[in-house]
């Protein structure tokens, strides 16, 4: 049995095997930003594709969006952003650091009722709980909490003056609500329907961290599945069951996963009902991968009364109006892909010999199948060469003819390969090839020809 993964081997594998790196390490890096290397790219690119594959491609009632990152402010005013995206700040008058009041507070005390409390019962805590200290200095002597706002403001021209602020988008929904008439007028979509976007979003966080699980830049999946009031409830517990399969199809271990209802007192303003899908970190516990929210006809009416266009839906079949609910189900593919690594990773020992492997789902792996002449010789190099060209199209193959063949095996274990196909002597003469499977490490003897729709078989799975 292999011991649960820390961060710090998670961070430093990632590093060494090019998943992720630190952003601008030549310059001694900036905190909170993280760059994907060569497998990192390709691993990040599977989870927003099949989420898009199942959450758009595979149906008939969602259709697809990519909005601008700088939109009109007043988006942000009448989604409730400029007013209340804050988070409680506090500032250590010892060290000058600051914090996240509700973070310092929980990590000091234990307490888990503290998130969503006012600046003002903050403060209280923090004045009065002797345990809360400043992590740096282990002073008590601190500021008042206030609200600090969480968007990245900009300005949009030449000039920097109060008229021409704007703002980095700190969630892709809002695009999708501003299209809402757009997409209703050009494509046949009818309520029950929805509209997906995956893209950046940023946000000023106060204590990013956790290495890719909160950054200020990062990515969203995110669908609004619009219904009509009423059938909000039915459509709500629907969503939950899909987006809980999606995980556990790609082979997320369900002990690690699970459900958290948001309390009603700690709902955001626009939600009815939040449902949070956790996954387990060993490092940091139960943490929210997405939230699957009712947001109710908030955003509607609110980009009704900001823009003064009429955003109501007419149902032509029962020949009424309504403004639509919202059923949102908003994933980060950034912290989904952390979640996948630590779920994946392990080190065992198999036939007497340690290895490192990542027990990706074939779906999720940044390489599909790694292509091995066992010798660098003719005429197997070029046989393997003719084999690594015919796949390659389909999907990210690697070709790789150097060192004994154990080493190959373990460099793709390392990165996830789910298959690897050796060319050797035989295949000359009864033209099959080998193809050894990651986990149990059985090899299967196919065809040279039937090679390629194995491999589609054995990926789709
Ligand atoms: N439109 C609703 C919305 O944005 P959210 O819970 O604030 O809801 C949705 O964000 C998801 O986006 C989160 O569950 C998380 O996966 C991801 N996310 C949010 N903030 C993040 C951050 N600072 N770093 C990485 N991912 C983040």
């Amino acid at each position: 049995m292999s011991q649960p993964v820390t961060m710090d081997k998670i961070v430093a594998f990632c590093k060494r095997r090019g998943f992720v790196y630190q952003s601008s390490e030549i310059y001694g890096g900036i905190r909170s930003s993280y760059d994907y290397g060569p497998l990192g790219v390709e691993m990040k690119r599977n989870i927003k594709e099949e989420w898009w594959r199942r959450t758009v491609h595979m149906r008939d009632d969602v259709v697809g969006l990519d909005s601008a990152i700088i939109m009109h402010p007043k988006v942000w005013d009448a989604s409730g952003h400029t007013a209340t995206f804050n988070d409680m700040l506090v500032e250590s008058r010892t060290s000058g650091r600051r914090y996240r009041a509700d973070h310092l507070i929980e990590d000091a005390t234990g307490r888990d009722d503290v998130e969503g409390l006012s600046a003002e019962e903050l403060t209280e805590i923090i004045q009065t709980d002797e345990r809360v200290k400043d992590p740096v200095d282990g002073g008590r002597d601190f500021a008042p909490v206030r609200p600090f706002n969480l968007m990245f403001e900009t300005y949009t021209g030449p000039v920097k003056g109060p008229e021409n602020v704007a703002y980095l988008r700190p969630e892709t929904a809002q695009g999708i609500f501003v299209n809402f008439k757009n997409v209703l007028q050009t494509s046949r979509v009818k309520v029950p329907f929805g509209i997906a976007q995956v893209g950046k979003s940023f946000r000023n966080e106060i204590t990013p961290g956790n290495f890719i699980f909160r950054t200020r830049e990062f990515e969203q999946m995110e669908m609004e599945f619009f219904v009509e009031p009423g059938t909000d409830a039915e459509w709500h517990e629907y969503w939950l069951a899909e987006r809980w399969n999606w995980y556990t199809d790609l082979g997320m271990n369900t002990e690690n996963l699970r459900f958290y209802e948001h309390p009603k007192d700690k709902l955001s303003h626009y939600s009815k009902r939040t449902v949070d899908v956790e996954y387990n970190f060993p490092f940091r516990g139960w943490s929210e991968l997405e939230g699957i929210a009712n947001r109710t006809d908030f955003d509607l009416k609110q980009h009704t009364a900001f823009s003064g266009e009429n955003l109501t839906y007419f149902d032509q079949a029962a020949g009424n109006s309504y403004v639509p609910y919202v059923i949102e189900p908003a994933a980060g593919p950034d912290r989904i892909m952390l979640a996948f690594l630590v779920d994946a990773y392990a080190e065992e020992e198999v036939r007497g010999e340690k290895r490192t492997v990542l027990k990706l789902h074939p779906r999720l792996a940044p390489i599909k199948a790694a292509v091995f002449p066992l010798t660098k010789k003719e005429p197997v190099a070029s046989v393997a060469r003719e084999l690594y060209d015919e796949l390659k199209g389909d999907y990210r193959i690697f070709y790789d003819d150097s060192g004994a063949i154990g080493r190959r095996y373990r460099r793709q274990d390392e990165a996830g390969t789910p298959f690897c196909i050796t060319v050797d002597f035989d295949t000359l003469d009864d033209k099959q090839v080998t193809i050894r499977d990651r986990d149990t490490l059985e090899q299967e003897r196919v065809p040279l020809a039937d090679v390629r729709d194995r491999l589609r078989a054995l990926i789709s799975g």
